[in-house]
């Protein structure tokens, strides 16, 4: 932290000189210019987004509890009759007639959900117009973003974070002359505002969420600033804006609350209370203790794990839009490490223990100037990339609130499962009830299907979330306070499977999934619709598996343990299609290049490991002919899935080939930020998670070290990499040639795993006490 506070000093007095920045600060030489080049904090329930303008700087505010709608049920009575229908023609081959059966009666009532919005804008006016030496950054190692420039011969500078601890956004300005601060600060609010008043330190708005079609609006919620001067004078201006003049140091604190309570009851708590708890906790704390606080809080998350792949000290020296811009062409090594520290970030900024709701498509960042877009959890790849960096970079504690909202859907999945499916609702001994979600979520926790039939008639997307569960679970597989609380859900997950499965129409030997789809991929029916798509019957079997090792590791429903098994065994199985890809479905329609962005039968490679190169080399020969035909990603999260694929397939090239799209103009943003339509952070988190697999990866009961690194980055240091069984390992490789990697277990019962160097013959067995740690070098593989 030292160090980029003299980097920056540095760079504001020597703004020609060439200066290497440490690869944790993403920074621009000029204010924002639209949302997807702002700078993102966060405290995992309150996120703000800083523009930085020196005239105008717009902060985007966020509150993670703050949903489009109120509570709702989208269920669809009667539905089960047409599903029957649709299941029919689907056996029939009469594909487009199954899709328009199932939009005119399945999809949901109302057919779309509700949206993340934002809590519209801080806006701080200076009418500084004309600036030099101006520079903005975040800090990914401290979560603080500072502006400043140089105004009238004086430097201004500001700090925004979003504190854990305190609960609260806060915004520092100073100068370095006494006196020279003064500006307006107000609120933007685009949603109807019920109240607004203000006095000399006070900014009070309340505002309703925004209806969503038939949905009323259920949620109030409260903004409020709080202005603390060093000296100088303030005043009310309105009912909405503070006028500061002739202070040496200004802080704003906001807090933002809403009346949400559950996904239920989205009107019951005080918005007002709740802040005025905020404020009367910190009521006289100083900026400076406010300001150690966030950064003990944050760092004990942050400093877990390190990453250095080396780097080119004139790219280094850049803003980071012109590192991005040059990097199709010149790969820079340190961005790769920079974009790892940023997606690190983001997770600790939208998905801290203490948030109540999980990151969603843009984790908890909106525009807070334009109208709110769709933000909901996309669950069938996007919400679980969302948590690929968890495990794996030292943030397990950051899956919690995704646990929690696993909870929730498979208590209102009980309903969507026995209306729409025909679930008979029967509780096993230790398990739920059956449940499911289709393809999206939202804060209500709906889990009908929605949207279209080709993108919302897909049973498999709690099978697909409780994955992050699992892998949690992996990572800590002594917890057996974790395991009793996952059991039910992945109980009535399989109990779900059990009682909706039926035999394929091309073989009834095979059980399938039908009304299904490989999500969102159009087949040569000009439908999506189909039974048993790959991705479904490799979900399954491994929710299957998982329950039937937690009933064991339990010591209960063992009956019920030995029916999955059963069923188990009649699932298809992968099949290898005329163009040697790895089918897409158990029709072999995708034997010539199909381009496309999801990669579902991929799961079986990643994040799945049912298909391992070096156990299943046929298979993972077609699952590499099947990415030639999907092609390389075109934009944000696609581009990010194919690097963990790559890497688990020990294809170093093609791994660095994804890896240079996703740091270039295809892949992100100016400032990093993911790329789709709009900023998507998928990109960011699950590309975060996935770059770690290049290094190290922990499967199928092996630790491999350097599996899939490029010769283009032959040395580097990862410290605090976490391994499948209860490791940790810090690694270090330099010409090409790992020089050590020291393996520690961090807990009790940690599982035992061989360790394989690369794709190399030679298995050490690893079996060690908490805190024994083992050192390998290259010669223990020679
Ligand atoms: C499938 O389509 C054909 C041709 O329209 C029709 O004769 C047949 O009844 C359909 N089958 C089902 C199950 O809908
Ligand atoms: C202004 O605030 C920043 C951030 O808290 C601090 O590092 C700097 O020393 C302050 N400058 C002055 C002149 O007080
Ligand atoms: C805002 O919500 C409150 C509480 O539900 C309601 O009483 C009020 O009428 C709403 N105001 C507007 C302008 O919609
Ligand atoms: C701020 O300081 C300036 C220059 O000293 C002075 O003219 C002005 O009246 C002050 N404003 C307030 C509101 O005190
Ligand atoms: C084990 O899991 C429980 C339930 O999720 C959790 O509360 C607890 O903190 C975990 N213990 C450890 C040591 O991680
Ligand atoms: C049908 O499934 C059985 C059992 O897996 C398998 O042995 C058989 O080859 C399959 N038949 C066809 C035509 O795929
Ligand atoms: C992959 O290989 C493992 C180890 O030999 C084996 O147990 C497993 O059945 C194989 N998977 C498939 C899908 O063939």
């Amino acid at each position: 932290m030292l160090f980029s506070h003299f980097i920056l000093a540095a760079a504001l007095l020597l703004a020609s000189d060439v200066l290497a920045t440490p690869e944790t600060v993403v920074w621009f030489a000029q204010p924002g210019t639209a949302f997807t080049d702002s700078l993102m904090i966060g405290n995992g329930r309150l996120g703000a987004s800083v523009w930085g303008g020196t005239s105008s700087d717009n902060i985007a505010l966020n509150e993670d509890t703050l949903w489009s709608g109120g509570p709702y049920n989208p269920i669809h009575p009667g539905a089960h009759a047409a599903l029957l229908t649709a299941r029919a023609q689907i056996n029939a081959q009469n594909w487009t007639d199954a899709e328009a059966t199932i939009n005119a009666n399945v999809l949901g009532n109302p057919s779309s959900q509700t949206n993340f919005q934002t809590a519209g804008a801080l806006v701080i006016t200076t009418n500084h117009n004309t600036v030099s030496n101006y520079r903005r950054q975040l800090d990914t190692a401290t979560g603080l973003v500072t502006t400043s420039y140089v105004f009238g011969g004086v430097t201004y500078t500001r700090e925004y974070l979003s504190s854990a601890p305190d609960n609260v956004i806060a915004v520092h300005i100073n100068s370095t002359a006494s006196n020279a601060v003064s500006f307006t600060a107000s609120f933007s609010t685009p949603q109807t505002v019920t109240s607004s008043s203000a006095t000399a330190s006070t900014v009070i708005v309340t505002a309703n969420n925004t209806a969503e079609g038939v949905l009323p609006s259920a949620i109030t919620f409260e903004k409020r600033m709080q202005v603390i001067l060093s000296d100088g004078s303030s005043a009310a201006a309105g009912t909405n804006e503070i006028t500061v003049s002739n202070a040496t140091s200004a802080t704003i604190l906001i807090s933002i609350s809403t009346s949400f309570k559950n996904y239920a009851d989205g009107s019951s708590q005080s918005p007002s209370a709740r802040n005025t708890a905020v404020f009367s906790k910190i009521a006289s704390t100083a900026w400076t203790s406010l300001r150690s606080r966030h950064i003990a809080a944050y760092t004990v998350l942050f400093n877990r794990f390190s990453i250095d792949l080396g780097n080119d000290a004139a790219l280094s020296a850049l803003p980071t839009d012109q590192r991005v811009a040059r990097n199709m062409a010149t790969f820079d090594p340190g961005l790769v490490s920079l974009f790892v520290n940023l997606g690190r970030s983001l997770l600790i900024g939208s998905s801290q223990p203490g948030a109540v709701q999980p990151a969603n498509l843009q984790g908890i960042w909106q525009d807070g100037l334009t109208a709110s877009w769709q933000s909901k959890y996309t669950i069938n790849i996007n919400i679980e990339m969302n948590y690929w960096p968890a495990e794996v970079t030292g943030l397990s504690d950051c899956v919690e609130p995704l646990a929690r909202m696993m909870e929730d859907v498979s208590v209102t999945g009980q309903s969507t499962a026995q209306t729409l499916w025909a679930t008979t609702n029967t509780a096993k001994s230790s398990g739920l009830p059956p449940w499911v979600v289709h393809h999206n979520t939202d804060q209500w926790r709906a889990t009908w299907p929605i949207d279209d039939a080709r993108y919302g008639m897909w049973p498999t997307g709690g099978a697909w979330e409780l994955q992050t569960l699992w892998e949690h679970f992996l990572f800590n597989p002594s917890n057996t306070t974790f395991a009793k609380r996952i059991y039910p859900l992945f109980a009535g997950s399989s109990q779900f499977f059990l009682e909706t499965l039926v035999p394929y129409a091309g073989n009834s030997s095979w059980l399938v999934t039908n009304p299904s789809m490989s999500p969102e991929k159009e087949h040569p029916g000009n439908a999506a619709d189909c039974s048993g798509p790959t991705l479904d019957n490799t979900l399954i079997r491994d929710v299957f598996q998982q329950t039937v090792t937690l009933a064991s590791l339990l010591g209960v429903d063992s009956a019920f343990a030995a029916q999955i098994t059963a069923t188990r065994a009649k699932l298809p199985p992968f099949l290898i299609g005329s163009g040697g890809q790895l089918q897409e479905w158990l029709i072999d329609w995708d034997s010539t290049p199909s381009a496309f962005s999801h990669i579902s039968p991929l799961y079986a490679v990643f994040p799945g490991s049912q298909i391992d190169p070096l156990s299943n080399a046929t298979l993972a020969k077609a699952a590499a002919q099947l990415l030639v035909f999907r092609g390389p990603g075109d934009f944000g999260w696609p581009i990010a899935w194919r690097i963990p694929v790559y890497a688990r397939l020990m294809d170093a090239n093609n791994a660095l080939n994804q890896l240079k799209l996703l740091l270039g103009d295809l892949g992100v943003y100016r400032g990093l930020l993911g790329k789709n339509s709009v900023f998507q952070i998928d990109a960011n988190l699950g590309g975060a998670g996935g770059i770690i697999e290049m290094f190290l990866q922990s499967h199928n009961g092996e630790i491999r070290l350097l599996p899939a690194v490029p010769t283009v980055l032959p040395a580097g240091t990862i410290k605090g990499i976490r391994a499948r069984g209860g490791y940790t390992v810090d690694l270090t490789w330099s010409n090409n040639q790992l020089a050590s990697a020291v393996v520690t277990a961090t807990i009790a019962g940690a599982k035992t795993m061989n360790v394989r160097l690369k794709n190399g013959p030679t298995l050490v067995a690893l079996s060690l006490g908490q805190g024994q740690s083992r050192t390998f070098t290259s010669t223990d593989f020679a």
